[in-house]
């Protein structure tokens, strides 16, 4: 009576072993289908290479406005999310500027009207850099280029922006 009490006992464990080394094997198999499925929703917004920054068109003024947003970054199989920043507003002709706010100098980050010394200016703290607001640096100030722009698109009334990119010395 015992004996026939252990084997269902041994059985219900093997049935129970089964079901979920079986369960467990069958999501190994289906989480990567269903994350292919599913990964285009879960992606920030993109267009173009460019990525919606999260501001809206009529919400930029004269005045730079500092905008902060991540993006993914891909080092071989490690993936992580990086932040970006940017100045952005609105020059005399209504164009949309977009700057970045590593200074060309050694890399610090800049602040609009960071000094009360030199208002209207970008200014970087760590050797008291400057650049005028249309990015141009200051000469005499230890930057020797103008900050870099931002690629950008204008979509669904939203800013995009992509890459910085070089310009022309001042
Ligand atoms: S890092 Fe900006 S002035 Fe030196």
């Amino acid at each position: 009576m015992s004996e026939e009490k252990q084997q269902v006992s041994r059985r219900q464990f093997l049935n129970y072993t089964l079901t979920g080394v079986g369960g467990f094997m069958a999501a190994g198999m289906l989480a990567p289908m269903l994350r292919m499925a599913v990964d285009p929703v879960l992606k920030e917004e993109k267009h173009g290479g460019l990525i919606n920054v999260g501001l809206a068109v009529e919400d930029i003024t004269n005045e730079p406005q500092r905008v902060d947003w991540k993006i993914d970054q891909v080092d071989g199989w490690y993936e992580s999310q990086v932040s970006r920043s940017a100045w952005v507003f609105k020059d005399d002709n209504g164009d949309i500027q977009a700057f970045s706010p590593i200074c060309k100098h050694l890399g610090c980050v800049v602040s609009w009207e960071g000094s009360d010394q030199y208002p209207n200016q970008f200014y970087c703290p760590c050797h008291d850099g400057r650049y005028y607001k249309d990015g141009t640096n200051v000469p005499g100030t230890p930057p020797l280029a103008p900050l870099d722009v931002y690629e950008q698109e204008v979509k669904d009334g939203m800013l995009f922006l992509g890459e910085p990119q070089l310009r022309e010395e001042a």
